[in-house]
């Protein structure tokens, strides 16, 4: 298939739904096959249907990026039924946000392992056949929670940041071997995520245009605005971009508050 990622085999974990969803799509669009790694069995494998139906290779493997051993065999899934594994876009992420003093050993460990270690399991499934092939792209979703903190969110950002360091080690690591390591960080993006988030406030549509408005377009990104640049950053079109961070929030994180 023609496109900006032909023959490309791109796993995308987290993309039964949401930023990792249209990323999924927009890959496929562009000529890539896809794996759509995600621990919903329902939208998983409603995801890869659509993605056949519309002409595309795509395959649903039940991955829970928590599990070592799952990941595993997703990555070994992926190699046997496409040959190869191009591009992985680590996306699967979940919100946990506590008062630290009232995060929980267990919430610390579920935020931790998903946030991060389902990042690094992710990578590491996949960098030995980079490595072999001496090419491929590496795209982690972080978020503007990377480099900036609301009180009131832990530990989220505290996994977040150390996303941004695991992007910026294996990307110096194995540079001279082809691979691209790379962080998109976006800003509030209107998924199921946020839509859950807002629905904890006792008036949620006022929480949506406050958090809209403060970003300086006065509206909240869309998955698509992700996709597009992480396509970007999979694709032929960005091989000097490395260990990078591409922030995706209308401008949010530059604007001055007084
Ligand atoms: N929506 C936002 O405003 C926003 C902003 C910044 C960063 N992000 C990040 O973007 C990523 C995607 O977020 P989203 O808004 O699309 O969320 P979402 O909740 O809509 O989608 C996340 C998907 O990941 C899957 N998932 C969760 N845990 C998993 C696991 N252990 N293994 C496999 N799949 C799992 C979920 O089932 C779901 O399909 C996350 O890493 C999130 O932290 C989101």
């Amino acid at each position: 298939m023609a496109g900006r990622l032909a023959d490309k085999v791109a796993i995308v974990t987290g993309a039964g739904r949401g930023i990792g969803e249209a990323t999924a799509r927009r890959m496929a669009a562009e000529g890539a096959a896809l794996v759509i790694a995600e621990r919903d069995a329902t939208t998983g494998a409603a995801v890869a249907r659509a993605l056949t139906a519309a002409g595309s290779r795509a395959l649903f493997v039940e991955t829970d990026v928590a599990d070592p051993a799952s990941v595993e065999a997703m990555a070994a899934r992926a190699v046997s039924t496409f040959g190869r594994v191009d591009v992985l876009v680590a996306n699967a992420g979940i919100n946990v946000f506590h008062e630290p003093l009232d995060t929980s050993d267990a919430e610390w460990r579920r935020c931790f392992s998903v946030d991060l270690d389902g990042v690094w399991h992710s990578a590491r499934a996949v960098l030995p056949g980079m490595r072999a092939r001496r090419a491929g792209s590496i795209v982690a979703i972080a978020s503007t929670h990377s480099f900036s903190i609301i009180p009131g969110c832990f530990p989220y950002p505290v996994a977040k940041h150390g996303l941004l360091g695991l992007v910026r080690a294996l990307g110096i690591q194995y540079a001279a071997e082809g691979i691209r390591v790379n962080a998109i960080a976006p800003g509030y993006i209107e998924t199921q995520i946020a839509l859950d988030y807002w629905a904890g406030f006792p008036d949620p549509e006022a929480e949506r245009r406050r958090a809209a408005d403060l970003h300086p377009p006065r509206r909240l990104g869309r998955p698509d605005e992700v996709a597009m640049t992480a396509v970007f950053l999979a694709s032929d079109e960005a091989p000097f971009i490395n260990a990078a961070c591409i922030t995706i929030d209308g401008g949010r994180s530059v604007l001055y508050h007084d």
